[in-house]
């Protein structure tokens, strides 16, 4: 396989990359910096960008650098189940024995979340991912749910993740109950052209790379394909990684990266 032809002792632009191994580009710290004011002044954030930008790792970052006894994080993708689901999950994260009925469901969260707030001294923080798929009642529920302060403090971090439209389809009048109290808000831009070259470097230098494999205009030719995207630079960059070891290539130049993008149907 291509990792022993390009002597790796890993498999780069791998999904599992380890939060310390971020590539720190100016978007990536940038997502972080939002991510920590909003940890530190609680309420309610949107991470937003483009498929591939970099949310749900920019997120797992953060969950990795919050100190376990002070925060408890509760992950939900919206991909993995129905909203009923998610606030019977809610309520057992929290401590409860979930009800059956959603006006009791709902009572149940929020005792949950005061009971962690004032007893435990732990901030609950709710990553909800994919909220681009939520439905307009979800919506509309979680302004709801999550409609209720102490001591005029939030006692909770709530996060919602989602691509471009989720912004554009909370500016619409009957989400600004929820839209009102949003505090923070992040895009994610894509990497810029210098940063494209590095991601490639430290992906490979992560992955155990001795020396440069990819040439200087195959990385201009995966920058302009990529358009800085991070999930789109890993697929073009691993299919070129297959094609050139299966063609002996030391070095992978832009014919390889074309020929990897055309055959793989990576555009
Ligand atoms: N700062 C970064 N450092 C290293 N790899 C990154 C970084 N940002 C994104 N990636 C890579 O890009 C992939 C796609 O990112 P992801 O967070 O899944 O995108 P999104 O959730 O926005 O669709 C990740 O699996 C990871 O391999
Ligand atoms: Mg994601």
């Amino acid at each position: 396989m291509y990792k022993s032809f390009y002597s790796l002792a890993k498999t780069p632009f791998s999904k599992e990359i380890h939060p310390s191994d971020a590539f720190q580009s100016t978007d990536y710290q940038g997502a972080l910096n939002a991510l920590k004011y909003l940890q530190k002044s609680k309420g309610i954030g949107l991470l937003i960008g483009d498929p591939g930008a970099g949310k749900t790792f920019s997120l797992r970052s953060f969950k990795d650098s919050l100190n376990p006894s002070l925060y408890h994080v509760i992950y939900f993708p919206l991909s993995t189940g129905g909203v009923m689901d998610f606030y019977r999950g809610l309520a057992y994260e929290l401590g409860e024995q979930p009800k059956f009925r959603k006006v009791d469901l709902f009572r149940q969260i929020q005792q949950g979340i005061e009971r962690m707030t004032t007893e435990r001294k732990i901030t609950p923080v709710f990553i909800l991912d994919e909220m681009h798929m939520a439905k307009d009642a979800f919506l509309q529920d979680l302004a709801l749910l999550f409609n209720f302060q102490m001591d005029s403090i939030n006692p909770f971090i709530l996060i919602l993740a989602g691509l471009p439209h989720l912004k554009t389809r909370l500016t619409l009048n009957h989400h600004r109950p929820l839209t009102q109290r949003v505090i923070m808000k992040y895009e994610i831009q894509p990497l810029s052209r210098e940063e494209v070259s590095g991601y490639i470097d430290h992906h490979m230098k992560v992955a155990g790379a001795k020396m440069p494999i990819f040439t200087e205009t195959a990385i201009e030719a995966i920058a302009q394909r990529s358009q800085g995207w991070p999930r789109v630079i890993n697929n073009i960059t691993i299919s070129s990684l297959l094609f050139g070891s299966q063609l002996k290539k030391e070095l992978i130049d832009e014919e390889i990266i074309r020929l990897a993008v055309e055959e793989s149907g990576l555009q």
